[in-house]
């Protein structure tokens, strides 16, 4: 049995100045400090990342950026590159469905940006997750599968030992309060996510990557998503930008 350890990922989404930030991680240091056995990743917007970073600097809290542009350097005016993200972070959530929705992103370009990342030794935490229009016609599994997989196209997996995060977002249960069950998730990863990874890179790799669920988590619920042997953690929006909460979720998922 691969041993994977739990991540707990707070996504602040479109939330937070650099200000607000430093409150927030201030408030956070405290109850996350005293947390064992799990990963704690903290994703605020890009001008924020600075301040955090400095404040967690001597803490086991990992940064992670909410995108990046694959390319290096250049004329493409707005955009955050690999290196620059490098410099701060050891994460980048890549394909999140808001994304995917209001800016348009399609398997192809996250999957450039994936490659993009593990160039620069940033871990992806690839988004994918189906809309409720697909699960009511029963195409959950084949849209996560092919999103699994055209973002993994091409990807060089096999070097790093932790190269990539795969978050499971149904886009029904984001910002809805209305969660997957802990059920549902696991059988769709155990039966979904894992063979697909493992079609493309050997089991072995695909009982190493971790696996997250995103949708409405909460302190109240976290517990049942982490009892789950398929779960490894979670990928929280609205309720990891409440100090307490989040600690709350990141306790539940100690075991
Ligand atoms: P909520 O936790 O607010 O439902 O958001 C989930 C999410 O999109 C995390 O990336």
């Amino acid at each position: 049995m691969a041993m994977r350890v739990p991540l707990v990922a707070g996504n602040w989404k479109l939330n937070k100045t650099a200000t607000e930030a430093y409150k927030l991680v201030a408030d956070l240091m405290p109850g996350l400090r005293n947390i064992q056995g799990v990963e704690k990743l903290l994703c605020p917007p890009f001008t924020a990342l600075m301040a955090v970073s400095r404040l967690i600097k001597d803490t086991d809290i990992r940064l992670g950026a909410q995108n990046m542009y694959w390319e290096e350097k250049g004329a493409y005016t707005g955009e955050i590159s690999p290196s620059m993200l490098a410099e701060f972070c050891q994460y980048i959530i890549l394909g999140h469905s808001e994304r995917r929705a209001y800016f348009g992103e399609t398997n192809e370009q996250v999957n450039r940006k994936v490659r993009a990342a593990l160039a620069h030794h940033l871990t992806p935490v690839i988004c994918v997750g189906e809309t409720l229009e697909e699960n009511e016609a029963g195409r959950a599994a084949g849209v996560v599968s092919r999103q699994v997989r055209e973002a993994l196209l091409g990807a060089d997996l096999l070097a790093g030992s932790d190269p990539v995060v795969i978050a499971y977002e149904p886009v029904w249960a984001i910002g809805t309060g209305r969660a997957a069950t802990a059920d549902g998730v696991n059988t769709l990863i155990r039966n979904v996510i894992r063979p697909t990874i493992a079609g493309m890179f050997g089991d072995d790799l695909a009982q190493r990557v971790r696996v997250l669920y995103g949708g409405s988590v909460n302190s109240g619920n976290a517990k049942e998503f982490f009892a789950q042997p398929e779960i490894d953690g979670a990928l929280v929006g609205g309720a990891s930008l409440d100090a307490r909460t989040f600690i709350g979720i990141c306790e539940a998922a100690q075991g």
